[in-house]
């Protein structure tokens, strides 16, 4: 067991015991200059394999493991627990418009259908397409940026989802903080030096929050540096 395990279980505990929504850790690598990727499109590894491990675990203890479409688009990512034993979680995309490939491997790949959760206004025969290519698709109430977080955490407790796990990008992530939807934390970083004017960022603002937590657990993965922790989500906010 990793060192931060326990502390996700007392936090997943506790934050349950005060809010309905699915308890959410937000999870995230990045380079030592504060990109997420060199460039969108291309994607990026930067986690060396004890930390990629490290992350496929933290899915695995989670219901859901949460993407936005821009990451779809960019890197195409698998999101399963292939490199460690145990459950796969569910795939969750947020895709206002329903801009997933029919292609994707998030698709196409076996295992339990995954989620596309678009807007209302979504055209339908889009939807009609990728439910045919093996996805489910949902359509929810908009937000003033894409999917309406509170509708989605209401969607997702109705199928007896009690934990997320989202994984970005960079939009995706700023959303869940802005509002205070984020109750554990877990940033892979590494020693890597990324930027460029191309490259991917995490949003400053956020940047300079997450500078300022104290993350509870510490650990040195290869040549990466794991912070996690329960992440003092302020008591109110609209996804509350
Ligand atoms: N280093 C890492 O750990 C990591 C992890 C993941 C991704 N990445 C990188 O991040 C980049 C992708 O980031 P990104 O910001 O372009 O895309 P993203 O955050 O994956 O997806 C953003 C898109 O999701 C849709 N969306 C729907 N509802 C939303 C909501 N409530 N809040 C936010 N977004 C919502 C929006 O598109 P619609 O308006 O069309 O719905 C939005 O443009 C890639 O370069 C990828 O490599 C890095």
């Amino acid at each position: 067991m990793l060192n931060w395990q326990s502390e996700w279980e007392q936090a997943k505990a506790m934050t349950q015991a005060r809010t309905a929504r699915p308890f959410v850790t937000a999870t995230f690598a990045m380079s030592r200059d504060g990109c997420l990727s060199r460039t969108q499109g291309e994607p990026t590894v930067i986690s060396a394999n004890a930390a990629l491990r490290m992350t496929h675990a933290l899915r695995a203890v989670h219901d859901v493991v949460l993407v936005g479409v821009g990451t779809v688009l960019s890197d195409d990512p698998l999101l399963t627990t292939r490199l460690v034993p145990g459950p796969s979680p569910r795939r969750v995309v947020l895709d206002s418009a329903l801009r997933t490939p029919l292609t994707a491997r998030v698709v196409t790949t076996a295992g339990e259908a995954p989620l596309i959760v678009g807007c209302t206004q979504a055209d339908p025969a889009r939807a009609e397409a990728l439910r045919a290519a093996g996805a489910q698709v949902v359509l929810l109430e908009p937000s003033c940026e894409g999917v309406s977080l509170a509708a989605l955490f209401e969607h997702l407790q109705g199928l007896g989802v009690s934990s997320v796990m989202v994984e970005g990008g960079a939009t995706v992530l700023k959303r869940f903080f802005a509002e205070r939807a984020v109750d554990f934390v877990c940033i892979t970083e590494s020693p890597l030096l990324l930027a460029n004017p191309l490259a991917v960022r995490l949003d400053d603002g956020l940047s300079r929050t997450l500078a300022r937590w104290s993350a509870s657990a510490v650990e040195h993965m290869g040549p990466d540096l794991i912070r996690a922790g329960p992440y003092a989500g302020e008591a109110s906010g609209a996804a509350r």
